[in-house]
């Protein structure tokens, strides 16, 4: 087998794509107006659209998104409850918002915070949780939680960061809790640089959302400011990346989809390897496609896996769980300190897990050279 070069990730733009941004760009700079005019606003349109929500409010990163859902639904001085296995920006909004975080274990089967420790953890302080769609898997315990939380009139922000285009009974990520904060970095499903959106269906959430993200004005072309918000707008440049990105979201995810069947049935039956498994009712846009393996040699595999066939596994999604980050040991003041907090699953998923290369443009060739050099590697490992 030749050595081969795959990298974590590569932007498929097409040629034509890039001729049409780049004439896409002289017509904005042309226009006079840079930043919060027509393509962000009709990206918004046509996300909303993609999603199923009434409203989305684009934003400059999927840190501020969820800063600003949280903002707008009063959250300080409360506690919310957050997943340990996320990316730092989910905790770390929640800081930034005034509230405290609560860090909760997770399910092996849905990657996503466990009904159990939420009733568990909840205060009579607690306003809400946000969930997050692991590497794009909704979690199949949905129903469940959105009961529970109801039952306690206690919200769910959805953190679908990996999840544009995940459905759950044919319900899209981002149409589910209060509101949703998505992601546009680079390695996202959609991506626009930076960036990030807010969906939801309420018209009062929608409109305080316009008013955090421009500063706290109620009306753009005034400078009166009525709230405490900040410059977290997006640009149009942006915004035309973001509107020709979602304009061919089905067929980037479709993509995602085959490669990921593809994975599934050459990886089938594997020794030494675990699949993920999906639901039927779920649909994943795989984010990521993720596989476990013996905790005592994941760090030999991407090794060898780099080193012996010029693999570049992707990012785990997380091999630093939250409650373990050194920032929050700064701020113990604003972790609450629940029952049970030795996240045995989190840590078990943490250290068993692997992600494999998944984006469009990866070839057959590629994804059955990557099949291969695994299994060669799981047989040297085991
Ligand atoms: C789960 C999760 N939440 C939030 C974010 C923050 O998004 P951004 O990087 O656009 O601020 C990310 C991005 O990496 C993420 O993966």
């Amino acid at each position: 087998m030749k050595k081969k070069n795959i990298p974590i990730l590569r932007l498929n733009y097409s040629k034509r794509e890039k001729h049409n941004i780049s004439k896409e760009i002289k017509n904005i700079l042309d226009s006079g107006y840079l930043t919060m005019s027509k393509k962000v606003f009709q990206f918004e349109k046509l996300f909303a659209k993609f999603v199923g929500t009434k409203y989305a409010v684009a934003v400059n990163s999927g840190t501020s998104a969820l800063e600003i859902s949280l903002r707008a639904l009063n959250v300080e001085g409360k506690s919310i409850i957050v997943p340990t296995n996320t990316f730092v920006a989910t905790p770390m909004a929640v800081l930034h918002a005034g509230a405290k975080v609560i860090f909760a274990d997770i399910s092996e089967k849905t990657l996503s915070i466990q009904i159990e420790e939420i009733k568990k953890k909840i205060t009579k302080n607690t306003a809400g949780i946000i969930l997050v769609h692991i590497g794009g898997l909704i979690s199949c315990d949905w129903n469940k939680i959105k009961k529970f939380c109801d039952s306690k009139k206690i919200f769910i922000i959805e953190d679908a960061a990996h999840a544009h285009g995940s459905k759950i009974n044919n319900k899209s990520a981002g149409n589910l809790g209060k509101a949703a904060a998505f992601s546009f970095y680079p390695t996202k499903v959609l991506t626009t640089g930076e960036g990030g959106m807010i969906t939801t269906n309420e018209k009062k959430l929608y409109k305080k959302f316009l008013i955090l993200r421009d500063h706290g004005k109620l009306n753009p072309a005034i400078n009166i400011h009525t709230e405490l918000g900040s410059n977290w707008r997006l640009s149009e440049i942006q915004g035309l990346l973001g509107l020709m990105q979602v304009k061919k979201a089905k067929k980037i995810i479709n993509e995602r989809i085959k490669i990921a069947k593809m994975y599934n049935k050459l990886l089938r039956n594997t020794q030494n390897l675990k699949l993920l498994k999906i639901p039927n009712n779920i649909k994943s846009s795989y984010y990521k496609y993720i596989v476990f393996v013996n905790k005592n040699i994941r760090n030999s595999v991407k090794k060898i896996m780099y080193k012996k066939f010029g693999i570049s596994l992707p990012g785990e999604v997380y091999n630093h769980l939250c409650h373990s980050q050194p920032v929050f040991k700064k701020y113990k003041n604003k972790i609450v300190k629940g029952k049970n907090n030795n996240f045995k699953i989190a840590h078990k998923i943490s250290s068993e897990h692997l992600c494999l290369p998944l984006y469009p443009g990866l070839t057959k060739q590629e994804i059955i050279y990557t099949v291969k050099s695994l299994k060669k590697t799981l047989e040297i490992l085991t």
